[in-house]
């Protein structure tokens, strides 16, 4: 059955810190740009507390599928645009806010032919825009180095190399389960209270698969475009990297203090060029 046929009713569903957002960017009005729409939680909050539109944003193409239960009640008042936050000022101009509610939904981790979760067996797929590199691409092409990086500085996995040389070993990677036995067999048991010892290794081909960092750094500047003077722009972060660099670019954007040069210096050297450059030599820092 493909993903679309089993989607779930997400209607009621309520998303996480969105009350303190929607009070922290109170009073809403004019137009705003949701940059995650998921399950439209934030949008049709925003939507309550007075803004007039909202550009609905999202690279998931089933999150659209699942709007159209409720999306008819706001008849003309949102305007749903699958594409990337990275480019959303290609989308829109003159905003009055921009909301980022970072990571993956929990509809996209409850669907196993996703392959995001390591709980149940699907293929190792974790595209969110459905198209592109897989992580089965990567684990099956990238070369072992490669691979430990990548777990390393996106996962924070200091069995990284360990984890590596066993996926390469273990080649073809199809599915989540595959995988998550094999890093598994690299780590020691999981003790009570303590996270599966796969969790560090899906979120850092996860971040790799949808280039989660690059898309913030590119997301963050595209906002500063597309807003109009005195426009709000609110960043929900997940974890300690993507709050780091979304402070720091208020930071370094607002002319605070602190020496600018070296917090970007910081965010350049540390969590987006060495860790991107690390196994895409490409890669040209976007923030200097
Ligand atoms: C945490 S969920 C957002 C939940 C949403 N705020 C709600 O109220 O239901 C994140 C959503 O953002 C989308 N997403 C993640 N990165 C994106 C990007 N770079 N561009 C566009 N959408 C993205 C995901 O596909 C997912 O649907």
């Amino acid at each position: 059955m493909s993903p679309a046929a089993k989607l779930p009713d997400t209607s009621a569903h309520i998303p996480v810190l969105l009350r303190p957002l929607i009070e922290a960017v109170a009073p809403v009005s004019g137009t705003w740009l949701d940059g995650t729409f998921g399950a439209g939680g934030y949008t049709r909050a925003l939507l309550a507390a007075g803004a007039d539109k909202v550009i609905a944003v999202d690279r998931d193409p089933l999150v659209f599928e699942m709007a159209k239960a409720w999306a008819g009640d706001y008849e003309g008042r949102i305007e749903m645009v699958q594409g990337t936050f990275s480019q959303l000022d290609e989308y829109a101009s003159d905003l009055d806010g921009v909301v980022l509610d970072l990571g993956i939904s929990s509809m996209q981790i409850d669907i196993p032919e996703r392959g995001f979760s390591f709980m149940k067996d699907g293929p190792l797929d974790m595209r969110m825009s459905q198209s592109g590199e897989s992580a089965a691409d990567i684990c099956n092409t990238a070369d072992e180095a490669e691979l430990a990086d990548i777990i390393y500085l996106y996962g924070e996995e200091r069995a990284s190399r360990r984890i590596a040389r066993a996926i390469v070993a273990a080649r073809p990677v199809e599915t989540t389960l595959q995988l998550a036995k094999i890093v598994e067999s690299c780590l020691p048991r999981q003790k009570p209270g303590q996270s599966h010892p796969a969790t560090r290794t899906f979120q850092a081909l996860r971040i790799a698969v949808n280039d989660e960092y690059g898309q913030l750094a590119e997301g963050l500047m595209a906002a500063e475009r597309a807003l109009k003077p005195g426009g709000l722009l609110a960043v929900v972060t997940f974890h300690s990297v993507e709050d780091r660099m979304v402070k720091r670019f208020f930071q370094i954007r607002s002319g605070g203090q602190g020496n600018a040069m070296v917090v970007a210096g910081v965010i350049c050297g540390c969590w987006i060029c060495c860790a991107r450059s690390a196994w895409r030599s490409s890669h040209r820092c976007p923030w200097r």
